[in-house]
């Protein structure tokens, strides 16, 4: 284990099964669909939507958003600025938004909204880790791996001021070493 964590949350293998779970849970849903775009958030998405899109059976194609982060106090205002844009038009597509943590849950109901605009004709969210008690706004998800306490978790795709996304485990870093990063 990374010097710089407190504990590891979740290994390698634990994370693998979680993701083959929610890959049947995306078959399940989406039997019915022709239609199917996963779009990952970058970049904190990656490595779970490269390990789900291989366990998802049902044919689809993929696309990706860069927003920036809520980070220097978002504030009530603090809607996320998209960096770069879908490459695929969703208008009338199944969209499924894979991404790595929902904590205040600001940055997934201004993409929700955004894409609503856009009509598609379903819009759901597949987050990995759920931090349920950091919310500020309404924002429910239709299906998470994991659920955690409000701490501050880094690796699989999680970063420590952009590092440490490599991990193959994801574990509680120890905020006292952030300036080492
Ligand atoms: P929010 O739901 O709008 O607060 O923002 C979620 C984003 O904040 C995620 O996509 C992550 O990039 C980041 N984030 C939230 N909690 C953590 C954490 O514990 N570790 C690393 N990044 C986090
Ligand atoms: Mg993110």
């Amino acid at each position: 284990m990374n010097k710089h964590f407190k504990q590891i949350l979740f290994t390698r293998k634990q994370i693998e099964e979680k993701i083959l779970e929610l890959a049947n849970w995306v078959d399940e849903t989406y039997k019915d669909s022709n239609d199917l775009i996963l779009i990952g958030l970058l970049k904190g998405s990656v490595p779970f939507m490269a390990q789900l899109m291989k366990d998802v059976k049902t044919n689809h194609e993929m696309d990706f958003l860069t927003v920036s982060s809520y980070e220097g106090g978002a504030g009530s205002n603090g809607s996320p600025k998209i960096i770069m844009d879908l490459a695929n038009n969703i208008e009338g597509k199944d969209i499924l938004i894979i991404e790595d943590i929902v904590d205040t849950g600001r940055t997934l109901l201004a993409i929700k909204n955004l894409f609503l605009s856009r009509k598609p004709n379903s819009i759901r969210i597949l987050t990995l880790l759920d931090k349920k008690e950091g919310r500020v706004v309404k924002m429910e998800v239709d299906k998470y791996g994991f659920s955690i306490p409000n701490v501050f978790v880094a690796g699989f795709g999680l970063d420590v001021n952009g590092k440490l996304r490599n991990l193959p485990y994801i574990g509680e870093f120890d905020t006292k070493y952030i300036d080492e990063y």
